[in-house]
C-alpha cells in the first residue's frame, strides 16, 4: 500500500531539498553562506584534517566558528569507535552548539548511540551508509539523518542515485522521520539525480552546487538582452 497518498499535498510542497556543504574550509562555507542558498554544513575527519586543524579544542573552536557562520545544521564526527567513546563525545560536541548534529559511523556501537541520543533529544547523522540494510538500522534507532554514500558506491560501479531512491521509498513506506543526506556528491550531475531520487539534503562541494547555476542558454539570452539595449540606448 502507498501510505504517501495520504500525504496532503500542501504537506511535501512544505518539504524542499536542502544544500549543505560538504567541507571544513571557512572559506568556501562563507562563499556557499552568501549565496543564499546554503541550509547546513558536513564536516568528517578527512574533511577536518584537509584544513589542518589539530586537537580536540582546535576542532571544537572550529566547529563553533562553522556553526556561527550558518544558521543551519552542522554534522560533526566523533573519532570514538566504541559506544562509550562516542556518547562522551557527542555529549561533548552536542554541547558546543544548538545546531551541531553528532555525525556517527553505521557500525554497531554507533547504532546504539544513534538510540542513545534519540533518547536523549541530540540529533544525530549517521554515515558511511551503503546499503538499503543500513539505512533501515538508522532509522530504526531514530537517526535524524542517514548519509548514503553515493560517490563512493559509483566509484565501484554500484548505482549510488539507486540506493537514494530505495531508501526513500522504504522510509515513505514505512513512515520512518529520518531525513536522507545524501553524501559522497562529486558533481552536480549527482545533485540533480538525488533531487530526482527524492533525496532530502544533499551535502556537495561548493563546485557542485555552483555547477548547478551554468547553461549555455542563460549566458547566451543574457548577452542579447544587453546587446539590445545597449544599441538602443548607447
Ligand atoms: O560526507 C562524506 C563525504 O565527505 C565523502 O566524500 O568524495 O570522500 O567520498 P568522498
Amino acid at each position: 500500500m502507498d501510505i504517501t497518498k495520504f500525504i496532503p499535498l500542501w504537506i511535501i510542497y512544505l518539504s524542499d531539498m536542502k544544500f549543505f556543504i560538504d567541507t571544513a574550509n571557512l572559506d568556501q562555507i562563507r562563499e556557499a553562506h552568501d549565496l543564499g542558498v546554503l541550509d547546513g554544513v558536513t564536516t568528517n575527519p578527512s574533511l577536518m584534517a584537509k584544513e589542518g586543524i589539530k586537537g580536540t579544542e582546535n576542532q571544537y573552536k572550529h566547529y563553533v566558528e562553522i556553526c556561527n557562520i550558518v544558521n543551519g545544521d552542522v554534522s560533526a564526527e566523533v573519532i570514538s569507535t566504541d559506544y562509550d567513546g562516542m556518547v562522551r563525545e557527542g555529549e561533548e560536541l552536542a554541547a558546543l552548539n544548538e545546531h551541531i548534529v553528532v555525525k556517527l559511523p553505521c557500525t554497531a556501537d554507533g547504532i546504539r548511540a544513534v538510540k542513545y541520543f534519540a533518547g536523549k533529544g541530540i540529533r544525530t547523522n549517521c554515515t558511511l551508509v551503503f546499503s538499503i540494510g543500513q539505512a533501515l538500522l538508522a532509522a530504526k534507532a531514530g537517526a535524524t539523518y542517514v548519509s548514503p554514500f553515493v560517490g563512493r558506491l559509483d566509484d565501484i560501479s554500484e548505482d549510488g542515485t539507486g540506493l537514494i531512491r530505495d531508501i526513500v521509498e522504504m522510509y515513505n513506506y514505512y513512515g520512518y522521520n529520518t531525513m536522507v543526506l545524501a553524501a559522497s556528491i562529486r558533481h552536480t550531475r549527482h545533485i540533480i539525480d538525488c533531487l530526482k531520487a527524492g533525496a532530502d539534503v544533499a551535502t556537495c562541494p561548493l563546485a557542485a552546487i555552483k555547477g548547478l547555476l551554468n547553461h549555455p542558454l542563460t549566458d547566451s539570452g543574457l548577452a542579447r538582452f544587453l546587446e539590445d539595449y545597449h544599441r538602443v540606448n548607447g
